[in-house]
C-alpha cells in the first residue's frame, strides 16, 4: 500500500517531461534500454536489423528516451534533431517488426520496474511512435 505524504514519493506526473525525474533519472533509462536490447539480441526478427555491436545503438536509445521524457538534451547535442522516421527509413518496418519492437519494449519496462503511472504514459507513447515509424505494408 502506498502511504500519502510519504516524502520518498516522487512528485506527480503532469506532463511526459516529468517522467525522467519521476522514474529516477538516467539509471532508470539505462535499466530499460539494457532490458530492451537483451530481448532484441534474442529476437530472430529484429536482431538481423541491428549492427552486430549494440553498444552505440543502446547508448543512442537511452539518451533519446531520457531527453524525450524530460532529461538532459544530450541526444540532440550528439546526434542532432532526432528525425526518427528518416533514421528508420533504411529498415523495413512492417506490422510484425513493429509488434516485436513494442513487445520487447513493454517487457523491458516491466523488467526495469517502471512505476505504473509512468509505464502507462510511456506505453501510449511507444504504441503511437512505433506505428508512426512503420514504413512497409508487408506483413509476414
Ligand atoms: C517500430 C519498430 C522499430 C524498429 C524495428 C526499430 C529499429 C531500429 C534500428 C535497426 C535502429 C538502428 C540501430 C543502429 O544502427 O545503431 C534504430 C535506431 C533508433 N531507434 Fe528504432 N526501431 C523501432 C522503433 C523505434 C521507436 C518506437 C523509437 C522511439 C520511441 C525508436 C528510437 C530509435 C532511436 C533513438 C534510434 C537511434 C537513432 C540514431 O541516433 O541513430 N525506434 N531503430
Amino acid at each position: 500500500m502506498r502511504i500519502a505524504l510519504n516524502s520518498s514519493e516522487p512528485a506527480p506526473i503532469e506532463s511526459l517531461r516529468d517522467i525522467y525525474t519521476f522514474v529516477g533519472g538516467m539509471p532508470a533509462f539505462e535499466r530499460i534500454v539494457d532490458a530492451f536490447y537483451r530481448r532484441v539480441e534474442a529476437d530472430v526478427l529484429l536482431r538481423p536489423m541491428y549492427p552486430s555491436d549494440l553498444v552505440e545503438a543502446r547508448r543512442h536509445l537511452a539518451l533519446f528516451l531520457a531527453q524525450y521524457f524530460g532529461g538532459p538534451e544530450e541526444y540532440s547535442a550528439e546526434r542532432g534533431h532526432p528525425r526518427l522516421r528518416l533514421r528508420h527509413q533504411p529498415f523495413k518496418i512492417g506490422l510484425a517488426e513493429r509488434n516485436a519492437w513494442l513487445a520487447n519494449m513493454l517487457a523491458a519496462l516491466d523488467e526495469a520496474e517502471v512505476h505504473p503511472a509512468a509505464k502507462a504514459l510511456m506505453t501510449a507513447y511507444f504504441e503511437d511512435t512505433s506505428l508512426f515509424l512503420m514504413n512497409s505494408e508487408e506483413n509476414k
